[in-house]
Parts: C-alpha cells; sequence; structure tokens
C-alpha cells in the first residue's frame, strides 16, 4: 500500500479536484485505488457519484466503531470512495479531538484494511494546518503539494513545508513532496513569470507539466464525475494522466513497505 496525501496550505486550489482525478487515472491504469476524503466538507465523493443525501463515511464510523469496509462506496472508474461522511457539529468536534489525541489514528486504519503492496491511498485534505493535515502526513508515503501560479501560492509554500518537514519527512518510508501547479491559463504574462519562478524555486520537485485551467473540470463536477471520465480528450485529462504517470513512477520508487507498530 503507498498512501499520498493531496494537501495545500491555500484554499481553493484544486486539491479535491487533483485527488479525484488522479484516482481515476490510477485506477485506470489497472491499480486499486482508495479515495480517502479527510475534508469536513465532504466534497471527494461528488466526482466519483455516491448520493447526495448519503450521509455514511469514516468520521461516523470511527466514532461509532463500525468498520471502514461497510462505508465505502464503489465509484465511477473503479475507484473505491471513502467518504468523510455528513455529520452534526458536535459529532465533527469529537471526531476531530479523537483524531488530534491519537495522530497515527489514519495509519493505523488503513494498516487494518490488509490492502495489498500495489494499492494506492489518495487522501484529500482540507486546507492548511489542522489535525487532518497532521494524521495525513504522519500516515503518507508521499505528499502532491497543490499551487497556484500566484503570488499567494507562491508566499505559502515554506507553510506547508514546516508541517511536511515535521509529520512526514523523519520517518524512513517516506519517499518525499512533488509539486503541481494548477489551472494554468498561458495566455496571461503573470502567470508565466510565476510559473518560472515557481520551477526554479522547486526544481525537481515540480511535475514536469502543468495543470490547464479547463471549463470541463466544473462541468464534470456537475455532472457527478471525473473530468478523465467526463471529457478524457480535454487538455486538463490529459494534463491529469500525464500528471498520473509521474505520480505513478515517484511512488514506485519508494522501496520501503509500510509498517505500523
Ligand atoms: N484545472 C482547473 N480548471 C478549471 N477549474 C478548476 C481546475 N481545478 C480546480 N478548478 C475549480 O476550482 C474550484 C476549487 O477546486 P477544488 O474544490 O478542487 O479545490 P480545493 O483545493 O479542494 O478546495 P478546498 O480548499 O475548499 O478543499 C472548483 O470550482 C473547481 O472546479
Ligand atoms: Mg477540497
Amino acid at each position: 500500500m503507498k498512501v499520498i496525501a493531496v494537501v495545500s496550505a491555500k484554499g481553493g486550489v484544486g486539491k479535491t479536484t487533483l485527488a479525484a482525478n488522479l484516482a481515476s487515472v490510477l485506477a485506470s491504469s489497472g491499480r486499486r485505488v482508495i479515495a480517502l476524503d479527510l475534508d469536513p466538507q465532504n466534497a471527494l465523493r461528488l466526482h466519483f457519484g455516491v448520493p447526495l443525501d448519503s450521509i455514511d463515511g469514516l468520521s461516523r464510523a470511527t466514532l461509532s466503531g463500525d468498520p471502514w469496509q461497510s462505508v465505502m462506496f464503489d465509484g465511477i472508474d473503479g475507484v473505491t470512495v471513502l467518504p468523510y461522511g455528513a455529520v452534526l457539529e458536535d459529532d465533527r468536534r469529537r471526531f476531530e479531538a479523537y483524531v488530534d489525541q491519537h495522530p497515527q489514528w489514519l495509519a493505523h486504519a488503513l494498516h487494518n484494511l490488509r490492502l495489498d503492496a500495489n494499492d494506492i491511498v489518495i487522501v484529500d485534505t482540507p486546507p492548511g494546518s489542522s489535525t487532518y493535515v497532521r494524521t495525513a502526513l504522519t500516515a503518507a508515503n508521499f505528499v502532491v503539494n497543490i499551487v497556484l501560479a500566484d503570488a499567494a501560492s507562491y508566499a505559502a509554500i515554506p507553510q506547508m513545508e514546516r508541517l511536511i518537514e515535521a509529520y512526514a519527512a523523519p520517518r524512513p518510508d517516506f519517499g518525499g513532496v512533488g509539486y503541481v501547479i494548477n489551472q494554468i491559463d498561458q495566455s496571461r504574462q503573470l502567470t508565466k513569470d510565476v510559473l518560472k519562478v515557481l520551477r526554479q524555486m522547486l526544481g525537481a520537485r515540480v511535475f514536469p507539466g502543468v495543470i490547464h485551467q479547463d471549463e470541463g473540470v466544473g462541468e464534470a463536477l456537475a455532472c457527478d464525475t471525473t473530468l478523465i471520465h467526463y471529457d478524457p480528450l480535454s487538455q486538463a485529462a490529459a494534463d491529469f494522466r500525464s500528471c498520473g504517470a509521474w505520480l505513478m513512477a515517484a511512488i514506485d520508487a519508494i522501496a520501503a513497505p509500510r509498517s505500523v507498530a
């Protein structure tokens, strides 16, 4: 099993979109993929056709002691979806307090699923620092950090680097961080300039391509699916496929098997 945490210091940059489309790409290459939502927005499932009125998910299952298998959905493109679930405010706070007190919670829960060595878990997270990001980083073998080609994303990079340094980097089975630059509109000069600066700053850690801005991304979500499924011939779908190949090479290069004491 390889665990990939999808993170960003800033909100609304495309974490959930990228997590969903990468899950589709990796599943279409024949790997078993679990798309796991650690964000109370509970939005990852919407890309996979999980019914809007479904309240089941890992937060409720954890609080009630139910097995995660009971809240796994067969999503489109062959992806297994583990939604966050819909919880009342009091339960959300109880769940967050529990996760905060048990930083290894996610690593242990995934270990208990007894997945195969080749299986992939993609974890979507809320923006910035939170108990969710800390537990995701504590379980991750690889981190995908999403940025936009703008000054705010650039300025926020050190914040996420510090979290990765604290919670993921010390483990021997942690394979590193890769950066993905999203929502690129090549017609804007400022975008091109910031892109250049980002590539200089991040060097080999950045996905060599970009994810272009594409109207189909929003349209796909409106149709409860991924762009890979909705418009496979679009520019952004091609970007997601190439990003998936880059990610697969990165995680398959991580040799150490995951072990949780
Ligand atoms: N490449 C893209 N082209 C066009 N629109 C995009 C692209 N990527 C993301 N979006 C749009 O940007 C918005 C934010 O995307 P998304 O919800 O994936 O971001 P997020 O980082 O998960 O947000 P949050 O921090 O709230 O969890 C959505 O409306 C999504 O459709
Ligand atoms: Mg999101």
